[in-house]
């Protein structure tokens, strides 16, 4: 396999413009932009920009590009970049976070290995959220999908990126770095395929990169998961020659928020059939990526302890395949799990919630306060959401803001859905005392409804990253394949800590 990602060095500067040195200057601009404070950037580049604004070849819109030589004397770099950033009073940090891909992919394609990034502020937008952001977006650019071809030419990375601001932003930068690589590795992860990542190499490849990063991690076979009785996970498992694995994780900090735990659980199915239930065969090689809120949960811990983000945190990931083998779970059978519930299984493609419930008790077992899943959960939320936002689901309404803003901040997007009472109906059985499925009206519903079955009474939100967890297509700003998301919302709810300890 090829390497899939590189992360450049991210250093902060105050050099005056004509002083950067750099390969490209990537430059964000606004739709009202006169260049008012950089009287010298227009002569530099000939007049181009000033020009191209009068001619409206370039107006500024968001993600709009112009490219021009500097051919200022005694200027370092030789050629710009110019980005639209659209208007100054709604620039957000997912702007900013895409402008910066943007600057740093059109380097790479011209093999340029080293960019500065001048950002002249806004209003709005706080200097150290925004440097983190460009920060972010030039290192999620240094990424290539996974690779297995045999014959292929070397990619060219980003070496270097420097960022200059008004004030250094040193800590906020190493934030963005830490936060686009830890993304980076979820992605990597995710895209690779079944027949590589098993539940045991994945519980592998994320002990090793949770120790690397100084988090505790531990691997309970399918002996130790037996010994728990975890039901659930188990009737998974059994239809698949590969055994499953519970991958548990400590970030245990020295300075710490006193009386809270944070609990993540990530769902690791790492292939999906349907088991018994079959899915069909279109698409069905999309399922390699339904253990990627497993990825995110390993990757965000790893950000946490590489940022010593002061909340200790526990991280439990049920591993596995869903696979209709000979001693696979069928349909009408009973699984009694770990917490003694039981369920009937109605439809054994509906595996998520099951591993999730096991997980989830493991995790309160172990005493946490406050908990997140993340799942690749129901195409119902698709149906819902669209590919852009993950659902959130939860109680009470303020923890699931707490996720909700972390998200907005990640530039991972999400929105809450109703959890009404009414819904449990859909999981009633005759026989046990709950069903795996609810049917199709609400499907993400009554699926966030099974779970919260195994969340007893604490702070819990459910994100379904279906739709979100897969691009179809590559954007300019986003490859094809996995896009790591729920790492960064998980890494920035860890560094809000402060904000939600006391009031949730
Ligand atoms: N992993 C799938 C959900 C999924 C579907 C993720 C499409 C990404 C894209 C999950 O295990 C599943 O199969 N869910 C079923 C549930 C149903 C049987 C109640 C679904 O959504 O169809
Ligand atoms: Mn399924
Ligand atoms: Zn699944």
């Amino acid at each position: 396999m090829q390497t899939v990602h590189k992360t450049p060095a991210v250093t902060a500067t105050a050099r005056k413009t004509r002083e950067l040195d750099a390969d490209l200057l990537v430059i964000p601009v606004f739709d009202d932009d006169n260049l008012a404070d950089e009287p010298d950037l227009d002569r530099a580049s000939g007049g181009e920009y000033a020009g191209a604004r009068q001619r409206r070849e370039f107006s500024g819109k968001p993600f709009e590009q112009l490219f021009t030589p500097l051919t200022g004397e005694g200027w370092k770099a030789r050629r710009a970049l110019w980005i639209g950033a659209g208007s100054r009073a709604d620039v957000t940090t997912e702007v900013l976070r895409r402008v910066a891909t943007m600057g740093s992919l059109f380097a790479r394609q011209r093999r340029l290995g080293s960019i500065a990034i001048i950002w002249r502020g806004a209003d709005g937008l706080a200097p150290d959220r925004a440097a983190q952001a460009l920060a972010e977006g030039a290192v999620l650019a240094n990424y290539e999908g996974t690779s297995y071809k045999t014959a292929e030419e070397p990619v060219a990375w980003l070496e270097r990126v420097e960022v200059r601001t008004s004030e250094p932003q040193e800590a906020a930068l190493e934030r963005g770095r830490v936060l686009g690589e830890c993304t980076n590795m979820a992605r990597a992860l995710s895209n690779e395929p079944g027949n590589v990542l098993t539940p045991r190499e994945f519980a592998e490849r994320a002990a090793t990169l949770a120790k690397a990063a100084g988090v505790a991690a531990e691997v309970l076979d399918e002996k130790k998961i037996a010994e728990l009785k975890m039901g659930l996970l188990l009737g998974v498992a059994r239809g698949s020659e590969q055994p499953p694995r519970l991958i548990v994780l400590r970030h245990e900090p020295k300075r710490a928020v006193k009386d809270v735990v944070l609990g993540l659980v990530g769902k690791g199915i790492t292939f999906d059939t349907g088991g018994i239930s079959i899915k069909p065969s279109d698409n069905m090689d999309k399922m390699k990526d339904d253990m990627s809120g497993g990825a995110a949960v390993v990757c965000a811990m790893a950000a946490m302890a590489r940022l010593q983000v002061p909340v200790r945190c526990i991280g439990v990931i049920p591993a596995t395949e869903n696979m209709p083998g000979g001693r696979a779970m069928k349909p009408g059978d009973i699984l009694t799990s770990a917490e003694g519930k039981t369920v009937e299984v109605i439809n054994t493609d509906a595996e998520g919630r099951l591993i999730l419930g096991d997980a989830l008790w493991y995790a309160r077992k172990l005493g946490v306060t406050h908990l997140v899943d993340v799942a690749t959960l129901t195409g119902a939320c698709v149906v819902a959401l669209g590919k852009t936002t993950s659902g959130l689901f939860g109680r009470p309404a303020s923890w699931v803001e707490q996720v909700r803003v972390a998200s907005e901040r990640a530039g991972d997007r999400s929105w809450p859905m109703p959890l009404f009472d009414d819904y449990k109906d859909l999981l009633k059985s005759e026989i046990a005392d709950f069903t795996n499925t609810g049917g199709r009206a609400g499907g993400a519903i009554s699926a966030a409804l099974f779970i919260k079955e195994f969340a007893g009474d604490l702070p819990w939100v459910h994100m379904d990253i279906a739709g979100t967890a897969w691009a179809e297509e590559a954007k300019p700003y986003q490859p094809k394949g996995a896009t790591g998301v729920g790492v960064r919302t998980l890494a920035e709810l860890a560094l809000d800590v402060e904000s939600w300890s006391k009031s949730t």
